[in-house]
């Protein structure tokens, strides 16, 4: 039983990793974000009440992200376990999630500001597979294009300057001190995130105790989110 929660800064590679842990390990990627973002995509009325939110670089109110990870953790795929990858992000959702589920190790992603922010400079996203690339390490082969499906690349509404700032913020502020609410806890492990997709992710296994040749079978390079998936090509 795998149940993995990732802890880091906004673009820190957690969903890079955590899509490559999940394959390799045959269990599902849960990432709020991605389910936010299926939710506002979709129109959904739970979509509808968060979006503003998201777009602003804001936590979405704890009930309304509370709701939407306790139906997807339900769901028959997460008997194995899972990588969960943007929840808790404040002390009372820690609280919510040992309630809902025990937590066998948590990884906390460190890496300097300036990377971070380089990263989300970079990332463009594709609206119809929500696959995720880089324009400075992990370009499409098109300029604009997404490999799979062609769609014309986007930036995340919520990769503008303004609303990182605030993600950054939010982060330091509520989500930064679940590093100690976990290391009291004997459950936090921290990897050095900085570096190539591939060096990380052997830290990561190592750091989880796995085979560092745990490789998932296709390029880890792209990814697509782990919520919900809209439409397109796998
Ligand atoms: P969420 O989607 O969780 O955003 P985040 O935590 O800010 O994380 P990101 O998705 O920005 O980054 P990442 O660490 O996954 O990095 P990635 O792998 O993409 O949440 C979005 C919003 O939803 C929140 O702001 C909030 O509004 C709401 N929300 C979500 N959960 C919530 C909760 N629990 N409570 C309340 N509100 C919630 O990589 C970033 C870029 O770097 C990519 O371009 C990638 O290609 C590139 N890259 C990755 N790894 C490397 C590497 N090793 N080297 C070079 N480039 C790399």
């Amino acid at each position: 039983m795998y149940r993995i929660v990732f802890l880091g800064p906004p673009g820190a590679g957690k969903g890079t990793q955590a899509a490559r842990l999940a394959r390799a390990l045959s269990i599902p990627h849960l990432s709020t974000g991605d389910l936010l973002r299926s939710a506002i995509a979709e129109k959904t009325p739970l979509g509808l009440r968060a979006e503003r939110f998201v777009t602003a670089g804001e936590l979405v109110p704890d009930a309304l992200v509370l709701e939407i990870l306790k139906e997807r953790l339900g769901r028959s795929d997460t008997a194995r376990g899972f990588v969960l990858d943007g929840y808790p992000r404040n002390p009372e959702q820690a609280e919510k999630l040992a309630a809902l589920a025990p937590i066998d190790r948590v990884v906390a992603f460190d890496l300097p500001l300036e990377v971070v922010t380089e990263r989300l400079g970079g990332r463009r996203v594709c609206p119809v597979c929500q696959a995720v690339y880089n324009l400075h390490t992990q370009p499409p082969r098109i300029e604009g294009k997404c490999d799979r499906d062609g769609a014309s690349l986007e930036t995340r509404p919520d990769d503008r300057p303004e609303s990182v700032a605030t993600r950054f913020r939010l982060y330091r502020e509520k989500t930064e001190p679940l590093i100690r609410f976990y290391r009291d806890r004997n459950l936090l492990v921290t990897i050095d995130a900085n570096g190539p997709p591939e060096t990380v992710y052997a830290r990561l296994t190592a750091a989880l105790g796995l085979a560092s040749d745990m490789a998932p079978g296709r390029d880890a390079s792209v990814y697509s989110g782990g919520g919900a998936r809209r439409s397109g090509p796998a």
